[in-house]
Order: structure tokens, then C-alpha cells, then sequence
């Protein structure tokens, strides 16, 4: 949040701790002048979210502008679901999310099974480019799956 114009990146397999980091993330986040609104959704309920925007909106600038504006945006699980994967039209809208946040320079928290490699295959060189900026955190913890791990 120091540097807001950035985005966090959190790669890394099922159980290393993805969702557990931006729930603690959330709540750690209090009200402060530079975050009034937070929210984080999964790709499942960012997909309802844009069909809901659509039939309420009609376009998808204005789909995309609604789902955009907040001051802290959290985005679990990129890639999960095959939404983007699908179809190149699901493809630009992600890129219309991402691009917006990139650009307005808002705080964004994205993680993701996929590896860097994966997501420039899978979601494409623009994509890519904005969420691996050089200015971006990334943090990546591919080994660990604390499912599978002795906590004790
Ligand atoms: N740092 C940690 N210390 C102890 N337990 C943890 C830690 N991080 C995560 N866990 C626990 O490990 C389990 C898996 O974590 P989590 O659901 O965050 O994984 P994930 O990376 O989101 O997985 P997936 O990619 O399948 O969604 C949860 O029960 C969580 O509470
Ligand atoms: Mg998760």
C-alpha cells in the first residue's frame, strides 16, 4: 500500500496459502484516507459480476468501469475457472480490468495457480505485461501446500 500504483502478484500451487493471505490482507487493510472501499472477489464471482454488469449496463466499458472503481481490489484464483481461456471477447475483458486498474494506478492484489510462464501462454502478452510491470511485487511460493503440510 506504500506503493499503490502497483499491482501484488501472488503465485503459487493449491494449499500455499493464496486465499488465506487475502482474507488476512482484508482485514488488515483498515478505512484510511487512501482506502475507503476494498473488495475482493474470486474469478467465479468476477465472472457473475460482469454478467450482472452487462445486463444491468449493456456495454462492457461501463460492466467494466463498475467492477473497477473501488480503492483496493483483491482477485483470487486468476485463470481458475477458464473463463478467459475460453474466448478471446472474455479475454478482453479481463484485459479491460486490468488495464483500468494499471493505468489509474489503484492498489490490486491478483493470485494465481498459474505460473508467470503460464499466464503469458494462457491470458497473453498484454496481460502479462501490465501485471509483471517491473515495478510490480511478486511474490511466488509454488512448493509449499499447507493442506498437505504438518502445521502441528
Ligand atoms: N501461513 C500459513 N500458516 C498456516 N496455515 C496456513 C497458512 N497459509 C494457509 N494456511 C492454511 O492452509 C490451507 C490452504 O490455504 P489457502 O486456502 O489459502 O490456499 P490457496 O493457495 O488459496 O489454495 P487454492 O489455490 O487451492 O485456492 C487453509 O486451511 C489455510 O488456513
Ligand atoms: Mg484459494
Amino acid at each position: 500500500m506504500k506503493n499503490p500504483g502497483h499491482f501484488l502478484m501472488f503465485l503459487g500451487c493449491p494449499g500455499s496459502g493464496k486465499t488465506h493471505f487475502c482474507h488476512a490482507l482484508m482485514n488488515d487493510i483498515k478505512k484510511s484516507d487512501k482506502v475507503v472501499y476494498k473488495r475482493m472477489w474470486n474469478e467465479s464471482q468476477f465472472v457473475s459480476k460482469v454478467k450482472e454488469s452487462f445486463d444491468q449496463s449493456g456495454t462492457a466499458e461501463q460492466a467494466i468501469e463498475f467492477l473497477c472503481d473501488d480503492d483496493l481490489i483483491i482477485f483470487d484464483d486468476l485463470g481458475s475457472t477458464g473463463f478467459v481461456s475460453s474466448s478471446d471477447w472474455k479475454r478482453t475483458i479481463l484485459l479491460q480490468f486490468v488495464d483500468n486498474r494499471y493505468t489509474r494506478k489503484k492498489p490490486t492484489v491478483i493470485t494465481s495457480n498459474f505460473t508467470e510462464k503460464e499466464i503469458l501462454e494462457k491470458l497473453g502478452e498484454r496481460i502479462h505485461s501490465r501485471l509483471f510491470d517491473k515495478d510490480n511485487t511478486i511474490l511466488s511460493f509454488g512448493e509449499v501446500d499447507w493442506r498437505q503440510s504438518d502445521k502441528s
